[in-house]
């Protein structure tokens, strides 16, 4: 468009004429219908159609003739197309043309006429008409010549304009598809990551599973007898009570069994053995427990459960991690759980939602202790010297608060006083691989992940709401039964 416009502006300069037009020819089939003895033939015929692409004239003629501007080539322009090139001086007195095509075209106010042909190499055809109405025009050879050559310019330019835009439009397009390529591949590597990190984490489930079942029989055993061991342990120190009263002076291999066995002890400490034995065995079975209950197979069905013991196995299962360490004091875990009603959901899903969150609560309060002096270990009461201190100082702790937010609906919120996070990294946090965490340790799938299962899979809500130096606190939302998640 452009380089007809700037032509048809240039040749108008150049040849010092009234109009310069371009137009552009399309071949179009006409069906004609014709009568021969009778019966009546339908033919196809090509004709050329003539549409202005860009007109330069002056302002008058436009004025005038505004509506006349096509007549010229309706009337020349097959024959132009035919000969080529129409150079008419004087159309007055020119023989080329029959009287009434003169009449025409000297009532359309047109003295003289140069015309030619635009053949591009891409088969499009166009006429540059030059048209001079003030006065008749001869024109020299010189000027025909230069027509002739801008004509050739024309052409290859609309070429080469054509193959720009092609090679521009193919290049949007290569574009377009490397970035769906790109797109899909990333979707793809995402799936196949979080599938990975899902799978390996159903088969740890298993594993505890497992491993809990196993230790569960002889826990059991050893708990079961206890009490029995207790009682019989009872009744034998009894019986050695009712023995030493009734016959204080025992034969000398007695007395020497005694001394050598340190009786008095040994009557002492058996009780007090085996009741702190009782203790380990019932914390055994709490462990087992746990590790049933966190690796709690769903077997692609919801369950209805209490969450608070999800919570509860979670929070066995991290408790090593909670535990004094030589770099800093214990991390604290506050609870403020409220009155649940059971929840309809894929438990052993959301007690990974809790692991993944109180997890990067952990390793945020590691972090934010790492960084400060480490003045105070050693100190006999670690846990005290901390407290009351500066914002940095003050105990690393965990609140985990749940409640029925509103109708239906409960929440838990799991917050740190940890570094907090600034914005950037809050916009990100959810994305997959997402990580502020150095290879090796954060893969940046554990929230992506708790993301899909709160959301997608139990129509709930994630929120993170944290602050740099004011910690991170963690929302979850979810229905407490799917059928109302569908109906509000
Ligand atoms: N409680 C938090 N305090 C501060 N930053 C956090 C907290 N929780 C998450 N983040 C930030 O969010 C990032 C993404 O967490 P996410 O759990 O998805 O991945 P990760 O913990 O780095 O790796 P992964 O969980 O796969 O081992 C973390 O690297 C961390 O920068
Ligand atoms: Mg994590």
């Amino acid at each position: 468009d452009t380089i007809v416009w700037t032509a048809v502006a240039e040749i108008r300069e150049l040849l010092q004429i009234d109009r310069c037009q371009f137009f552009w020819c399309r071949n179009q089939d006409f069906s004609l219908e014709e009568t021969l003895g009778g019966n009546s033939l339908l033919s196809l015929e090509k004709r050329s159609q003539f549409e202005l692409g860009h007109e330069c004239c002056e302002w008058s003629s436009v004025a005038a003739r505004e509506t006349n501007h096509l007549r010229a080539i309706e009337l020349l322009g097959a024959r132009i197309l035919e000969q080529n090139l129409l150079k008419l001086d004087d159309i007055a007195t020119t023989h080329q043309l029959d009287a009434n095509s003169k009449v025409v075209l000297l009532e359309i106010g047109v003295r003289s006429l140069l015309a030619i042909t635009v053949q591009t190499r891409s088969g499009d055809l166009g006429i540059v008409m030059c048209q001079h109405e003030s006065s008749d025009r001869p024109w020299k050879i010189s000027e025909v010549e230069l027509l002739n050559a801008v004509a050739d310019q024309i052409a290859i330019a609309i070429d080469q304009a054509k193959l720009y835009e092609e090679s521009r439009r193919t290049a949007a397009l290569a574009t377009a598809q490397a970035e769906q390529l790109q797109q899909a591949l990333q979707n793809l590597q995402q799936t196949q990551a979080q599938l990975v990190q899902t799978e390996k984490l159903s088969a740890l489930g298993h594993l505890l599973a497992g491993v809990a079942h196993e230790i569960n029989n002889p826990v059991s055993f050893i708990y079961g007898n206890l009490t029995f061991a207790n009682e019989y342990a009872r009744d034998l120190l009894e019986l050695v009570k009712l023995y030493q009263e009734h016959y204080p002076d025992p034969v000398e291999p007695i007395q020497d069994y005694r001394e050598n066995i340190d009786l008095e002890f040994l009557m002492q400490d058996l009780p007090q053995m085996l009741s702190s034995m009782k203790v380990g065995a019932d914390r055994i079975r709490e462990i087992v427990l746990s590790l049933r209950t966190f690796s709690r197979s769903d077997r692609g069905k919801m369950q209805q459960v209490d969450l608070h013991e999800g919570i509860e196995s979670t929070l066995v299962i991290l408790q090593n991690q909670l535990k004094p360490k030589s770099h800093r004091p214990a991390i604290e875990v506050v609870k403020e759980y409220g009155e649940l009603p059971s929840v309809e959901c894929y438990a052993g899903q959301l007690n990974q939602v809790f692991m993944n969150i109180l997890s990067n609560a952990i390793d945020a309060l590691e972090e934010s202790l790492l960084e400060r002096p480490l003045s105070v270990v050693g100190s006999s009461d670690r846990h005290s010297d901390y407290k009351g201190k500066s914002p940095i100082d003050k105990t690393p702790t965990i609140w985990i608060r749940t409640q029925v937010s509103r109708p239906h609906y409960i929440s838990i919120a799991i917050a740190d006083n940890g570094p907090g996070m600034p914005e950037a990294i809050q916009t990100q946090l959810f994305d997959p691989f997402f990580t502020t965490k150095p290879v090796g340790k954060g893969t940046g799938l554990g929230l992506s992940i708790s993301y899909q299962i709160i959301v997608e899979k139990h129509k709930g809500q994630l929120w993170c709401k944290s602050q740099p130096g004011q910690g991170t606190e963690f929302l979850i939302e979810i229905p407490v039964s799917q059928q109302i998640s569908r109906s509000f």
